[in-house]
């Protein structure tokens, strides 16, 4: 019996001792969680007040504007890698202070591309530019579908670099120019052109440009709008009227989100005439509305030349606008196929030669 009460005895006093040091264990990691915590939090001030050193910057987390992801970078761009002092700048107004308004516009004057050069220096490479006091309302790719035009493109250039740096726009210039004399296709040259801007920056929008439109009122603002933009709406070509309700020929503009819901452009329209048409329907049947500016800031001049070789009115192209819905699902961005043959980095412009194919 003695025994036993002595048994027992010794079974508390171990099982007190494992208890203790069950709880001296438990204190140990205790300290040790917190003071681990306290190193993290002390290297992250560290690494704070660093940054704000090597910065020169305020910390201003609160109060910076909201700023896209950097784009993805690429080997043939120096985009992101250009000066980028934006997170210290604010967003540029709605309505850019430079705008001047009604501008003269003629094609007279001889024009060499040294001197539309010289006229901007503060474009980047690959005909570039963004807003150096505050950050671009949008990012906007530029694309003219091209070939054999080199004096309507001089003008272009001369007349338009100024108008966008008025404009406020982070925008890019793209000439996709249709390799060989086949027949020409400009609404597939467009779909090149929004893949490849693409793969250079992360672009919001898309301008796509006639090479001899030019506008003659900088608030025609070359930008994206909540609704697919027709911008070349009063063409002296035209009398500066719309030839028709549904023209959305000349220039016009499209976000990201627009160009995808209708599929992006048709690819077969081979020849002059009535791709345009067809992107109209596509915008019709994906239930959006065509956005233009009224017919004072819509003026734009066309510089006249004869109809280029190797571009025939297209004499399918009745029978192919009247079959816009059935083909927009199949014949678009989601059928797209080309060959890049060369990308030219100009001061002024990227410009992309490319094998479109032929007629099938
Ligand atoms: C063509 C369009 C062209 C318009 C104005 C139409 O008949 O199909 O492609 O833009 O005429 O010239």
């Amino acid at each position: 019996m003695r025994q036993t009460v002595s048994n027992c005895g010794s079974l508390h006093k171990v099982c007190t001792l494992i208890v203790f040091l069950g709880f001296i264990h438990l204190l140990c990691i205790l300290i040790y969680y917190v003071k681990t915590l306290d190193i993290k939090f002390a290297t992250t001030r560290f690494q704070n007040i660093q940054a704000t050193v090597q910065t020169g910057a305020e910390w201003t987390a609160t109060s910076a504007p909201y700023r896209e992801p950097d784009p993805p970078v690429t080997n043939r761009s120096a985009l992101s890698s250009a000066v980028d002092n934006s997170g210290k700048l604010d967003v540029c107004p709605d309505e850019s202070p430079l705008l001047v308004g009604p501008l003269r516009v003629e094609f007279s004057e001889p024009l060499s591309l040294d001197t539309v050069r010289a006229n901007n220096p503060k474009l980047l490479e690959g005909g570039h530019y963004k807003p150096k006091d505050c950050i671009a309302l949008q990012k906007v790719a530029i694309i003219i579908p091209f070939r054999h035009r080199d004096e309507h493109l001089k003008f272009w250039l001369h007349y338009l670099h100024p108008i966008l740096q008025r404009q406020q726009l982070d925008y890019g210039v793209y000439i996709i120019n249709q390799d060989g004399e086949q027949i020409f296709n400009r609404a597939k040259l467009m779909n090149i052109g929004y893949v490849e801007a693409l793969k250079e920056y992360n672009y919001e929008c898309f301008v796509f440009s006639d090479v001899d439109l030019i506008p003659m009122d900088d608030r025609n603002i070359y930008k994206c709008y909540d609704q697919p933009r027709h911008l070349s709406v009063s063409m002296d070509k035209f009398g500066y009227k719309l030839p028709y309700k549904q023209y959305f020929g000349g220039v016009s503009a499209l976000s990201k989100n627009q160009y995808l819901k209708i599929n992006g452009f048709p690819n077969n329209y081979w020849g002059w005439g009535g791709e345009d048409d067809d992107i109209y329907n596509r915008i019709n049947y994906r239930r959006m509305l065509i956005s233009r500016p009224d017919s004072e800031v819509g003026k734009c001049r066309m510089i006249r030349h004869s109809r280029d070789e190797k571009n025939d009115a297209n004499p399918q192209r009745f029978n192919r606008i009247a079959h816009t819905r059935e083909t927009m699902n199949r014949d678009g961005i989601n059928s797209l196929v080309y060959q890049v043959l060369k990308v030219e980095k100009d001061k002024l412009y990227t410009k992309i030669t490319v094998d479109v194919g032929k007629p099938t």
